[in-house]
């Protein structure tokens, strides 16, 4: 299938959804984000070669066919995944990795079983605190690290998918063929692709994707001691007009996005003077529990000039999206409100 996306890397592919794409609230599968670390596998496993591992502090270790996982009560949920790195770029002190702008997220409906299920199946042991989740992708580099995150035990019985569809399709092989884990309301990196094992463990799982990187940590500090990346900041995207658009004066729709991770978007406010004045957005469509929030709002300008747009998200507890997010070396969860400059023109 034909590839829309902005791709910032080849190998490993590491691509963003464009704006046009970010309008509708479904973000289709063919245009939905990709963020790697190791090669995707070159074809999709054939499932009689594939089975999920349930192993480590639990009663009895399990061995499960895709069929089999298929045959359990089926949970179908709607989650925004957002990349842990997503607007990197635009922090205004550089921070090193991809360079996302606002399009390492998206939002779909997947279908698959809940863990919860499968861990009450094994048993857990008492020390039970941990849940690792192994990728099958091929490690890139001579130290050859397999793509390995654990969640602690809370998150696993409480909100996480094993998910086999995408949006009413198989599960695409860029995005895990033929399961994945997804930690709903969480950063990407919490969403192991290709699974085929998990391990339960007393304590969080010790590596590299564990404790160099999905952590903030400012420079100097130790990448271990940083905080692990979990939920989704609270956020709110402006997905039209683009950036720098000339616009003819008139009636002008904008349009955005915002989420929350595991929290819930109470409100929107635009701003259409650089953060003079603020006022409500409309929510449009679906408002579902882990999903984005899609809003419009109208915008009457008869006087041309440079305007700078802003939206800025709440939450039903009051937290307030920041107009500027903490900086850390990896740049991760920045959250803060985004400058978008247009310009009216008087319509002949
Ligand atoms: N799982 C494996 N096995 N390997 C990876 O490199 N990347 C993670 C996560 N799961 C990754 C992975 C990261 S950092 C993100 S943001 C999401 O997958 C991206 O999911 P997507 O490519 O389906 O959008």
């Amino acid at each position: 299938m034909e590839k829309k996306l902005r791709v910032m890397s080849e190998k490993p592919l590491n691509a963003e959804t464009p704006n046009p794409y970010l309008r509708s609230w479904i973000t289709a599968n063919k245009v939905f984000f990709a963020r790697n670390q190791g090669g995707i596998p070159e074809k999709p496993i054939a499932l009689s070669d594939w089975s999920l591992t349930i192993e480590g502090e639990v009663d009895t270790p399990l061995v499960l066919r895709y069929d089999q996982i298929c045959r359990m009560p089926k949970a179908i949920v709607c989650n925004t995944l957002e990349c842990s790195g997503n607007s990197r770029s635009l922090l205004e002190k550089k921070a090193s990795g991809n360079p996302w702008t606002i399009g390492g997220v998206g939002n779909a409906v997947w279908g698959g079983v809940w863990l919860k299920e499968l861990l009450d199946s094994a048993g857990l042991k008492a020390g039970a605190r941990h849940v690792a989740f192994e990728g099958l992708d091929k490690p890139l580099g001579s130290a050859q690290i397999k793509f390995v995150r654990s969640v602690p035990m809370e998150k696993a019985q409480s909100s996480m998918l094993l998910a086999y569809e995408m949006n009413g399709e198989p599960l695409p092989l860029d995005h895990g063929y033929p399961l994945r884990a997804l930690a709903l309301g969480w950063t990407g990196a919490n969403s192991v692709k290709w699974l085929h094992k998990i391990t339960v463990l007393d304590r969080p799982f010790e590596g590299y994707f564990m404790d160099k990187v999905y952590r903030k940590f400012q420079k100097g500090q130790d990448p271990a001691s940083g905080e692990v990346v979990t939920g989704i900041n609270l956020k709110s995207i402006i997905t039209q007009p683009e950036q720098s658009e000339m616009l003819p004066s008139g009636k002008i729709t904008i349009l955005g996005a915002a989420y929350a991770g595991t929290a819930e978007v109470e409100r929107v406010d635009i701003s259409t003077d650089d953060g003079k004045t603020w006022n409500a957005a409309t929510f449009i469509g679906p408002n579902e529990p882990y999903a984005w929030r899609q809003w419009q709002f109208l915008w009457t300008i008869e006087e041309k000039g440079d305007y700078t747009l802003l939206s800025r998200a709440t939450d039903t507890a009051g937290n307030q999206q920041p107009m500027k997010a903490d900086w850390n070396v990896l740049g991760y969860g920045n959250n803060g409100v985004r400058e978008h400059a247009v310009r009216v023109q008087i319509n002949p």
